[in-house]
Formats: structure tokens, sequence, C-alpha cells
């Protein structure tokens, strides 16, 4: 029997079905689990199920001890792992791919539908008990039928949104490291670009792609001045794609109409240039929160646990 530490509240599903197997020790606080404490319960683990909100790194894999075999993240996005230390060491670490990628979709369109019909606004307007009533020129947003959607990271949640949005009558462009398989490029009648050009033209831009150096502020102030002035953004990624700071000032000086937001640069904080501002959709890192998704993940992240203590390959390794 292993010892397994599962660093927050994650389903009960999941934990029975390590417990059914391991010796499991999973923080139950209503809190995230504070660093020292974490450092402490790590001990002698062999086995680590991360949340995102807790940082994998040198120093706790070193404070677990030689016989950590696995990390296990019940997340697809894994920059909370410094995954060369787990490499370095020996540990596998695992994701959770997949099963979240029609969630998050779903909240991309929610967030594109929410800016560009200025349903935030509408519903702030509505609780603040101030007087309004149906007007020609009340509220006008701008329509989606025949607009572009430019997707950064055309992996699954990009083609998943893509999707969504051409049954919304949208056309889609792309950026990507790769092409994607063409019998779904025709499908959804998309064609793959280079940024420059996915900024100049999309209506739409929305953000897909993994966090890294590489993709640190890849939306800055001078590719926010390269959007359309009528475009919005919208970011279901990660935070730290965009210069929250650069996007402020440009939704202020309406370089470009609007943005929706599901991540944020310093997460939980949110840039106060933002919250002044009512062309911007601010929701608290929603993607994947549905029932089902979150079960799913968990029970994913189990299963890369118990495949690595049994010393099989997991079914979804990151290296
Ligand atoms: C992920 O899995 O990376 C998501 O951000 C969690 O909601």
């Amino acid at each position: 029997m292993s010892r397994v530490v599962v660093t927050g509240r994650i389903p009960e599903t999941a934990l029975e079905k390590l417990r059914a197997e391991h010796e499991v020790d999973a923080w139950q606080g209503p809190e995230s689990i504070g660093r020292e404490e974490l450092l402490r319960r790590v001990a002698g683990a062999d086995a680590v199920v991360s949340l995102l909100t807790e940082r994998i790194d040198a120093e706790l894999l070193d404070a677990a001890g030689p016989q950590l075999k696995v990390v296990a993240n019940v997340a697809v996005g894994y920059d909370n792992i410094d995954v060369p230390a787990c490499t370095q060491r020996g540990i596998v670490a695992a994701n959770t791919p997949g099963v979240l990628t029609e969630a998050t979709a779903d909240i991309a369109l929610g967030l594109i539908l929410m800016a560009t019909r200025r349903l935030g606004e509408g519903e702030r307007l509505i609780r603040s008990g101030q007087a309004w009533k149906w007007g020609m020129f009340f509220l006008l947003g701008s329509s989606l039928q025949g607009k572009t959607l430019g997707v950064v990271g055309m992996g699954g949640i990009g083609q998943a949104t893509a999707r969504r949005a051409k049954a919304f009558g949208m056309e889609i462009v792309y950026q990507s490291r790769s092409e994607i398989d063409p019998g779904i490029a025709a499908e959804l009648g998309a064609r793959r670009v280079e940024l420059d050009e996915l900024l100049a033209i999309s209506d739409v831009v929305s953000l897909h792609c993994p966090y890294g150096p590489a993709t640190h502020h890849l939306i800055g102030a001078e590719q926010l001045a390269a959007m359309k002035d009528s475009a919005y953004l919208v970011n279901t990624a990660r935070g730290p794609i965009v210069d929250e700071a650069a996007l402020a000032a440009a939704l202020r000086d309406g370089q470009i109409a609007g943005a929706g937001l599901d991540v944020f640069e310093n997460e939980p904080s949110v840039h106060p240039g933002l919250l002044e501002l009512d062309n911007v959709v601010l929701v608290p890192h929603l993607g994947s929160a549905t029932v089902e998704t979150r079960t799913a993940m968990a029970m994913l992240a189990a299963d890369n646990a118990l495949a690595v203590l049994s010393d099989e390959r997991p079914p979804a390794p990151i290296n």
C-alpha cells in the first residue's frame, strides 16, 4: 500500500477509488492548503494528486522524498508544476486532457456572447435598481453572424470553441504550432494564419494555447493595437498569456471593443483597471466548473496516480 497525498478537496468518487488501494491523506480544509502544511504532508508520499492552486516545484519534490513516483494534476494546464524538476528526479507528471474540453469551450462561447451582447452590463443595470426601458439604441451589442473568430491555439478546446462559433455563423481562422487534421479544418472551414494576420482580421480573438515562457504576454500592447477597434478578446486559457495592464488600457481607450476573461494574470487578484470597466466580462476561472467535468478530471487524475503506483504507463502523462 502506497501513500497518496491529495492537496485539496476533490470529488468523493475519486477519493474512494484511491482509498480502495492506498492510504490517502486528503486536505479537506475550506481554504487552499498553506505552503508549510503542504510541505509537511507530502513528506514520505508516493503519489501527489495536485490542484492547480498548489505550486509543485523542486522544493516540494525534495520535501516529499526520493520515493515519490507521480504528480497527478487535476487540470489540463500544468504551469503550476515544474515538469523538468519532476523528470530530473524520475517522477512522472500527469494531467487531465480531453475531459474538460467541452465545458471549457462552453465558457469561451459564453464569454463571447456575454461580451458581444453586453449581458454583464445589462445584468448589472437591472440589479442596480436603475430605471430602464426597451429602446432602439439601448445597450446595442455586436452580432456574431458572418464575423470572424480567431482561435489562438487550435488544440481540443480551441477546436471545440470553433465548432460552437461556426454554429453561430462565424468564419474561423486559427494560429497554431501545427496544422490541424485536414478533415476537421474542412468541417470547420478553418484557415491557419500567422498571429499578426489573425489579430488584424478577427472580430473575436479567443485564446486556447498553453501557458509557458513562449506564451507569456503573448497578447500585449502591440498585439492589442493590431486588433480592430470593434474586436473582442476572450481568455479561458491562462491569465499571464495576456498583459492585463495593457488590456485594461486598450479597453479604457477604445482600442478594442470588449473582452471576456475567465483567467487572470495574478489569480485570484484582478487588475484594478479592469474592475472599473463596463466593457469587460469577468468570471472566476469557471472553465471546467461543472459537476460532471470536475468528477471526470478527478477520476482521470486518480487513474494517472494509480497506474504509476502499479508501475504502469498512466493514461495522460506529461513527461
Ligand atoms: C485546467 O484544467 O487547466 C483548467 O484551467 C481548470 O479549470
